[in-house]
């Protein structure tokens, strides 16, 4: 289980995620908020030839045609997983810091009845959208009530008929953490559809396939798309993994690149400890440890950081704090020093120990680009050089692979433009 934590431009990608997924033996999930010359474009051809390649795209940002669908709330037939569910939504828009105040728990807990209506009856995702528009349709309270959840359609009429004032806000706030499905393109590609291939979390799970799962960042963004597909993708594996034997053989790796912007899962740190010995190879990539807390909180992040077998530790730390733990990690040595004096009986040399650190928190701020520390369960702190995909001798093919696939995007985002011209949408 890994966790790796490297500035902007530091190799991140290039060094850890891609040649990951090249090396990787079994299914692999990516996430990303990049298409062009990243991890997407440069792993898709090796990746085709082992499997089946699903690209979730709902914000064009590979602009790949949709091709497959994904049940979003085929998890959310159940309480636990409707709330889950609500819970992506609501990490994607806010911090940790501000989801917990009355307003976004309100409206969480109301997407979670929502999303429980909708699942339990097969009705679509759209659905939920509407009843967001009109909050006195009683229509979800009939359809929980049916369904037997009786204690959720409650609170859920007790939020209805509540205060307009409160009902509007609850209902407003809901609707803001809800707002990317409000475009029919994105939420297409979570609707199911009789004419397109269903990507299946449990059949990935024992498949050589590929996910792809590509968003824009921040607020209103379809991250938490991408996190919830991540988060079904996950768990799907660990039951899988349990069924046969305890462990996937060949493991699955999920590579979380850019995590913290594209697929906050608010219990990632929790998963992390159910992922373990399971086969399941998570490898979350920050920018940043505070990156972390923002996204997990305080005590969030570390959990997730001591439930990390492998930490590695790259260039551009800048957080005094974590730069001085690690310089504290990497441990002390004895520095021999040697000072001559002269007196007028001659000159006398002293031999003395002194302790200092291996790597004081200066030196690991500075850490240049390709150097990284690893901190291994059971073994001393290491340093190393990653190895960047394009300096392996593979890259002869690689490297024009991606260059391809950067030129297909590039083509069928013109095509998309000349399309807009066509109907006068553009000059
Ligand atoms: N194909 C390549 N050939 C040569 N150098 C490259 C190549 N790809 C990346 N690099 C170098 O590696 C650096 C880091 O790239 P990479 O995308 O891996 O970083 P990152 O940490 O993932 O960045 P970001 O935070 O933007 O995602 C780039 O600035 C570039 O100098
Ligand atoms: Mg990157």
């Amino acid at each position: 289980m890994i966790v790796a934590i490297m500035a902007p431009r530091s190799g991140k990608t290039s060094g850890l995620a891609i040649p990951a997924i090249l090396s990787a033996p079994g299914p692999v999930l990516l996430t990303s908020n990049k298409a062009a010359n990243d991890a997407f474009t440069t792993t898709v051809d090796a990746r085709t030839e082992v499997g089946t390649i699903w690209t979730l795209d709902p914000q064009q940002i590979a602009h790949h045609p949709r091709e497959m669908w994904w049940d979003i709330l085929a998890d959310a037939r159940d309480l636990a997983g409707a709330k889950r569910l609500a819970g992506h939504f609501v990490a994607a828009s806010v911090d940790e810091s501000s989801g917990s105040d009355f307003w976004s728990t309100a409206a969480s807990n109301t997407l979670g009845a929502l999303f429980l209506a909708a699942a339990s009856h097969r009705r679509p995702i759209t659905d939920v959208l509407a009843w967001l528009a009109t909050p006195a349709d009683r229509t979800p309270v009939d359809l929980l009530t049916d369904a037997g959840h009786d204690a959720v359609a409650a609170q859920l009429q007790g939020t209805v008929s509540g205060a307009t004032e409160t009902r509007d806000g609850i209902f407003e706030t809901a609707r803001q953490y809800a707002s990317c499905l409000l475009d029919s393109d994105v939420a297409a590609w979570v609707t199911p559809n009789e004419d397109l291939p269903e990507f299946k979390p449990f059949a990935f799970a024992t498949s050589r396939d590929t996910l792809y799962l590509l968003s824009k960042d921040g607020g209103g963004s379809a991250s938490a798309i991408i996190a919830a597909a991540a988060d079904a993708v996950m768990r799907a594996a660990v039951i899988v993994a349990e069924r046969s034997g305890g462990r996937l053989d060949p493991p699955a790796l999920c590579v979380l690149d850019e995590a913290a912007n594209v697929c906050r899962i608010s219990d990632l740190p929790d998963l992390y400890s159910h992922l373990g010995s399971r086969g399941v190879i998570p490898m979350t990539i920050l920018q940043s440890y505070r990156q972390g807390q923002r996204c997990w909180g305080e005590a969030g992040m570390d959990a997730l950081y001591s439930a990390a077998t492998i930490k590695i530790i790259g260039s551009g730390i800048d957080d005094a704090d974590f730069a001085d733990r690690l310089s504290r990690q990497v441990g002390d040595h004895d520095v021999q020093t040697t000072s001559v004096s002269s007196s007028e009986g001659g000159k006398s040399t002293s031999v003395s120990m002194r302790t200092e650190r291996i790597l004081p928190p200066d030196a690991i701020r500075a850490l240049p680009k390709g150097k990284v520390l690893l901190l291994a369960t059971g073994i001393r702190v290491a340093m190393l050089n990653l190895k960047p995909w394009y300096k392996e001798p593979s890259a002869k093919v690689v490297a024009p692979a991606s260059a391809r696939a950067t030129k297909a995007i590039t083509e069928r985002a013109r095509a998309k433009n000349i399309g807009h011209d066509d109907f006068g949408l553009s000059a």
